[in-house]
């Protein structure tokens, strides 16, 4: 089922302690999130990504962001984001629904 996209946003409160997004975003601890979905990995202007992350192949959607927050390090061995994952799948899929109202800049 579709996530909710306010849940998520509220969720996604843990991203920014290394991400930002929405208007005036600036690449910090980890790339702006604004335009990820749809995005191919590891091609966010500026952003310096590990090597693991830039060569995983990924284009950012739905199912790849599914899989990747629920345990980044597994879809993406090496990647130099330290985030655990969410373990509830219903918190996975209200902040993939807020990714998706995330413009690009
Ligand atoms: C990379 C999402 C939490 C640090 C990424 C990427 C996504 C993402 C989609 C890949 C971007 C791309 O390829 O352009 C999220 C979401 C989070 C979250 C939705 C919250 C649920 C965090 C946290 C940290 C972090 C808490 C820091 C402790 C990073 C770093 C990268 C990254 C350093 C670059 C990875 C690399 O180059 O290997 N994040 N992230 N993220 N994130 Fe997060």
């Amino acid at each position: 089922a579709d996530g909710d996209a306010a849940a998520g946003a509220n969720k996604a409160k843990i991203c920014k302690t290394c991400h930002q997004f929405g208007e005036g975003a600036k690449n910090a601890i980890g790339p702006v999130l604004n335009g990820v979905v749809g995005r191919k990995a590891g091609t966010y202007p500026g952003y310096d990504y590990s090597e693991a992350n830039k060569n995983s192949g990924i284009t950012w959607d739905e199912a790849t962001l599914k899989v990747y927050l629920k345990n980044p390090k597994a879809k993406v061995p090496g990647t130099k984001m330290s985030f655990v994952g969410f373990q509830k799948d219903s918190d996975i899929n209200n902040v993939v629904a807020f990714l998706k109202t995330l413009g690009p800049d």
